[in-house]
């Protein structure tokens, strides 16, 4: 009998024992296997090096961005209409047809910038992922809580991401970096509003809005798509805060919306969202002032409403953090029957780079984790092996048959779509463009002009104060967009940091804008 175990107490007797991963029971935890009890060690004690070296591996990469989040579960009920029409006119996803169908989902809400143990309460912008466990197999649909974003084209992420992450080299977030590289990117304003305004520090999860952002279709039984954007609106309504507010907030707990989420779940308050969609035909629109495939803009709700087409309510939290809230992993390819994408020059990297991400972040054989797999489908595939594999994934008859097609069994193709491939026609030579419709201020000055008063003062001395931290180039070209955005906003940020329209008057357009006339107006203003 060892020390340790003459020193359990009786009452231990009916507890499990703790044994390695191998099912060998552990009779001691507290020493390692040694010459005599004052060392050398052994190299040979399996128990100590499988504990330790299991140890030693228990991080995985944490995401490169939206690191920090919370996942909680719950479910969509679907209306089955899109407004007073039958959905079904327009999509033929199953899990909107019918009223009251309920389809489980998995959420996960994040910040963007900060590692995994940042404050919730930064100023960025808030991740809300979407992972609905359908019939078909999963659909995710994974956005934001501002509804536009910094850049249109995915070939500016790493950039734009570096440029909000920190100096590589004394690693601090700072404003010089941020706005050097925004002020070179002026189809960012629209964003840049919005996250600057008490809008950029939402109250918590339970109270902020999220939306796609970017434009998909939808497909009906005929074939025929229509474009759309997504918006998820709170039935807890819409509460941020100021710098003030988190600063003091952050101040005592740096996880407050990840504490609220799981106590409003715990109490039985269980949040709720609204999804409404905005819907347009499948064309290039020439008679809009902007590209309905540019993710820097909204589409303006007087000429698409948005209707609502379900609701969904969270209301049951992860058992394990790692497990469910590491390792989920959502994309924007994972799209079922009915939905589909559109030619947004963003959508089509991020479809990309999602599940690249994660075969790198989580391994290969993501997919056959738990809290992702296609839960309420039958998966079978030909896939086989790779690292962790633990099922074989076939789901047939013939597992030994891993190959399609074959006469002697295993799995057949299925047998819908049964469409033809949908959509309308393209022709184009192959280039490298930006889109003809930037106009980079219009919706940044309008969104400045819905502002609340003290939502404004807010932008403002936001603005004035960062801004303030970056060389006078900066400055100079930073009140330059602000005064194309909104006259209003210009001159005060201006005001702050001592510079006039006069000062920035002779700046010219920078190379990477398509001016319209309404730009070059504005431009004209200038001088
Ligand atoms: C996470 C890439 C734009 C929303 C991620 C991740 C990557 C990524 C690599 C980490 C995923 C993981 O490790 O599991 C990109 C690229 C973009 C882009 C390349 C542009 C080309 C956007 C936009 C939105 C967005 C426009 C909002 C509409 C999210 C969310 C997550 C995320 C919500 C976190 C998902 C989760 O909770 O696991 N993104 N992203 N991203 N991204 Fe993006």
């Amino acid at each position: 009998m060892t020390d340790t175990e003459s020193a359990r107490p009786d009452e231990d007797a009916g507890r499990p024992v703790l044994t390695n991963r191998q099912g060998h029971q552990v009779y001691d935890n507290q020493n390692q296997r040694t010459v005599g009890a004052r060392g050398p060690a052994t190299l040979e004690n399996y128990q100590f090096l499988e504990k330790i070296s299991h140890f030693d591996r228990e991080r995985i990469p944490e995401r490169v961005v939206h690191a920090r989040g919370v996942t909680t579960y719950g479910f969509f009920e679907a209306y089955g209409k899109w407004g007073d029409e039958p959905i079904g006119r327009y999509t033929r996803a199953r899990l909107f047809q019918e009223a009251g169908k309920r389809t489980d989902v998995a959420v996960r809400f994040s910040t963007v910038i900060g590692g995994r143990d940042s404050s919730e309460a930064a100023r960025d912008p808030r991740g809300f992922a979407v992972k609905f466990y359908t019939e078909d197999g999963n659909w995710d649909l994974v956005g934001n809580n501002l509804g536009v974003f910094f850049i249109r084209d995915a070939i500016k992420f790493p950039d734009v991401i570096h440029a909000l992450k920190p100096d590589p080299v004394s690693h601090e977030q700072k404003p010089a970096r941020i706005f050097d590289f925004m002020s070179q990117t002026p189809e960012s304003m629209h964003m840049l509003v919005n996250l600057f305004s008490p809008r950029g520090i939402p109250a918590d999860y339970r109270h902020m809005q999220g939306f796609g952002v970017n434009t998909y279709k939808w497909v009906n039984d005929e074939g025929s798509t229509v474009l759309v954007k997504y918006h998820w609106m709170p039935k807890q309504g819409v509460s941020s805060m100021t710098e003030e507010d988190a600063a003091n907030v952050q101040a005592s707990e740096l996880g407050h919306a990840t504490k609220d989420l799981y106590e409003a779940i715990g109490r039985g308050d269980f949040p709720e969202w609204e999804l409404l969609v905005q819907m347009m035909s499948d064309d290039e629109h020439p008679e809009l002032d902007f590209d309905p495939l540019d993710d820097t803009k909204t589409w303006p709700e007087q000429d698409f409403p948005p209707r609502a087409v379900g609701r969904m309510v969270l209301n049951r939290v992860p058992d394990n953090y790692f497990a469910e809230n590491e390792q989920v992993s959502f994309g924007t390819g994972v799209l079922v029957d009915g939905l589909d994408f559109s030619d947004d020059k963003m959508l089509v990297g991020r479809t990309f780079s999602y599940s690249d991400t994660q075969r790198y972040r989580v391994g290969p054989n993501y997919l056959q984790l738990p809290v992702n797999q296609a839960r309420n489908a039958r998966v079978a595939t030909n896939q086989r092996d790779g690292l962790m594999a633990y099922d074989n994934g076939h789901g047939g008859e013939n597992p030994e048959v891993n190959y399609e097609p074959s006469i002697t069994g295993g799995l057949r193709e299925g047998r819908y779509p049964a469409h033809e491939e949908q959509g309308p026609e393209i022709q184009g030579r192959l280039t490298r463009a930006r889109i003809p419709r930037t106009n980079d201020y219009l919706q940044a000055g309008q969104r400045y002009q819905l502002m609340e008063e003290w939502e404004r003062d807010d932008l403002v001395k936001n603005f004035t104060d960062l801004f303030a931290q970056c060389t006078r180039p900066v400055q100079e070209r930073m009140v330059w967009h602000c005064l194309m955005a909104d006259n209003d906003l210009g001159l005060r940020v201006g005001e702050g940091l001592g510079i006039g329209p006069g000062d920035v008057s002779h700046l010219p357009p920078l190379a990477t804008q398509n001016l319209d006339d309404d730009e070059r107006k504005r431009l004209a203003r200038l001088g």
